[in-house]
């Protein structure tokens, strides 16, 4: 009969098909059984929305065939637990990984990649929460369908003081906060810098997330002031770059990257919206050589995208048959893979559990 410890050697040994280290540099052999028949292979995967389930299941099974032959049949199963960086710690959230969406302009449909990734990393059963930073401008409620006014509850710390947390309005079971939930749809926002630094940080800290594993932030537009207060108050996973193909687009994108890189935040990489035959295909992923970030995906300019968004109904796009579904699920998978990836490569610098 095989050992435990010999085919946690010979598991432990095996190379991961996305990140291409083995499975104890990763940490990512949980457990071993080799008490019953078939031979159980617990592996923890660094998040849910893990891409290549088949492929690494496939690769321990044939290293335990070829190389325990004394053991019969071997079972891989999988769990997962999101790596993070606890990047909420610093103001008492239990958030593990602040994920920025920016763009160089308006237009490019970042707020309907803020919230389909929000959608897409729930899909795969990940606890998503979704801020919307874009004061002037809010538009996550109106693409996920939530309205209403966020209940607000004073709380008592043990020594006696009072402070405000905000309930957030919870659209298809996604945690959703926005400046929209406080102002009329077509009333303006006229507001100078210190008190947008004030929203934005009661947004993000006096707001019941809860436990999250993702918290997606839809940034403005343009200049760094948001990005610069974000930074300043949580420790960002890293920030998504979204840009369409043209090229006015891309020197936009390319000056997103700078702005984030100014303010400390790591870039992900970028993603390429509205690919097709009205903008062109491909500029994305040459920027992003070019720009030396990872390439994070494409999504088809499809109909589908703007008739689900004015529905307020963006979270249905993972839930139907359509044709941007695989994409955006890709797309959820690389940026949850792309700060998995760098939180394994540098685990001196996070801290992995939620204090
Ligand atoms: N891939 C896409 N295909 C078709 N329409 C899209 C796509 N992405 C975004 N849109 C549409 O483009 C418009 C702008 O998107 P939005 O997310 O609000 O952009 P931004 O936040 O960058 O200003 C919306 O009407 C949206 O539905
Ligand atoms: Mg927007």
């Amino acid at each position: 009969m095989a050992t435990d410890a010999h085919v946690r050697q010979i598991v432990g040994e095996v190379l991961d098909p996305v990140l291409g280290k083995s499975l104890n540099q990763l940490k990512m052999v949980h457990s071993i059984s080799v008490d019953q028949d078939p031979l159980r292979v617990t592996i923890q995967l660094p998040t849910p929305a893990y891409p290549a389930r088949d492929a690494l299941r496939a690769a321990v099974e044939k290293a335990v065939s070829e190389r325990a032959t004394e053991a019969s049949r071997v079972e891989v199963e999988f769990t997962s637990e999101v790596k993070g960086k606890n990047s909420g710690g610093n103001v008492g959230l239990k958030v593990k990984n602040v994920i920025a969406v920016g763009s160089g302009k308006g237009g490019v449909g970042k707020s309907t990649v803020a919230a389909s990734l929000a959608y897409g990393l729930q899909h795969f059963g990940a606890k998503v929460g979704l801020l919307d930073a874009d004061v002037y401008g809010p538009s996550i409620p109106h693409l996920v369908g939530a309205s209403g006014q966020p209940s607000i509850k004073q709380v008592q710390t043990p020594d006696g003081r009072t402070f405000e947390r905000i309930e957030p309005i919870v659209a298809h079971g996604l945690k959703v906060m926005s400046m929209g939930f406080m102002v009329g749809a077509d009333q303006a926002v006229v507001w100078r810098g210190p008190m947008l630094h004030k929203a934005l940080t009661q947004f993000m800290q006096q707001t019941e997330w809860g436990e999250l594993d993702y918290l997606i932030v839809d940034m403005p537009p343009g200049t760094g002031d948001v990005a610069l207060t974000l930074s300043q108050m949580v420790s960002l996973a890293g920030a998504v770059v979204v840009c369409t193909p043209q090229q006015v687009a891309l020197l936009d994108a390319g000056k997103a990257i700078t702005m984030f890189n100014t303010v400390k935040i790591p870039v992900l990489g970028m993603v390429e919206n509205m690919s097709g035959e009205v903008f062109g295909r491909g500029g994305a992923k040459a920027k992003a050589e070019a720009m030396q970030v990872p390439f994070l995906g494409e999504i088809p300019s499809d109909p589908i995208i703007r008739i689900r968004g004015d529905d307020g109904q963006i979270g249905k796009l993972f839930s139907e048959e359509n044709t941007v579904r695989q994409s955006l699920l890709d797309i959820s998978s690389n940026v949850a893979m792309a700060i998995a990836k760098g939180i394994l490569e540098n685990p001196a610098m996070p801290t992995l559990e939620i204090l």
